[in-house]
């Protein structure tokens, strides 16, 4: 049986203050929630005040990024001792906007995996198509790619430490989500290709998400779907509709 897992991905939003206000918002509402996951993941600046507001909760701390070097002459960029020593369990890695404004490639999101697995973090690893190649048809074609780039040389033991998140690049902080159909879809193809990579069983205990205008009304029948275990939650997590959401 999965455990359910329901990620706020803030974005480039809120300052250590601003993050620590939204976290007592939020602690009391979906602070000891035990059959669904709650993870936040703010800015790299946020972190530790996260880390500490969140004390004593069940809800646990992710980055949005990482670089895949241990440390050394790479400016501006985290490594993933830095992340581990500051408390946080996951890592938001090949995140679509990454990908877009930052030229991430399938084989950078590998390397990131790996090393981010190497130093005990887990990784949420995002997949997902525009509306161009959506209409085009090769949705499941890229997903498919993305998901097996990413998770090469993975062991199945590592591999059920990951959480695949399927977000449709169309339907990102546009109000405009896929549909139950249409997400599910893409998730049991997902799923598929992991069984093919690691087998049934270990397919079975990974995890995938899905983002894309997750909000307080849509997140139940969404997350009621067979292969989708949980949500990838941008603008509706800084919000206190946040709890409606895990609560779905
Ligand atoms: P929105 O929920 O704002 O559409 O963002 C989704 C997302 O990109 C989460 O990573």
């Amino acid at each position: 049986m999965r455990k359910r897992i329901v990620a706020g991905n803030w974005k480039m939003n809120k300052t250590p203050a601003e993050a620590k206000a939204l976290i007592e918002v939020l602690k009391p509402l979906v602070g000891s929630s035990e059959e669904t996951e709650v993870v936040f993941c703010p800015p790299f600046l946020d972190i530790a005040v996260a880390v500490e507001a969140v004390k004593g909760t069940n809800i646990k701390i992710g980055a949005q990024n990482m670089y895949y070097e241990e440390k050394g002459a790479y400016t501006g960029e985290v490594a993933p001792d830095m992340l581990v020593g500051a408390g946080c369990e996951y890592v938001i890695l090949g995140h679509s906007e990454r990908r877009g404004y930052f030229g991430e490639t399938n084989e950078i999101v590998n390397k990131k995996v790996l090393k981010a697995l190497e130093h005990g973090l887990k990784p949420i690893i995002c997949v997902g198509e525009t509306l161009e190649q959506r209409e085009q048809g090769i949705t499941e074609d890229l997903v498919r790619l993305q998901t097996k780039i990413a998770l090469k040389d993975v062991s199945p033991e590592d591999a059920v430490k990951t959480v695949i998140a399927y977000e449709p690049i169309w339907a990102i902080g546009t109000g405009k989500t896929a549909t139950n159909e249409q997400a599910e879809e893409v998730c049991a193809a997902i799923r598929k290709v992991l069984t093919e990579v690691y087998g049934k069983e270990v397919a079975e205990e990974i995890r995938i998400q899905y983002g894309g205008s997750v909000n307080a009304g849509n997140a139940k029948e969404l997350f009621a779907m067979p292969n989708i275990d949980g949500g990838l939650v941008g603008g509706a997590s800084l919000k206190a509709d946040f709890s409606d959401i895990v609560n779905a």
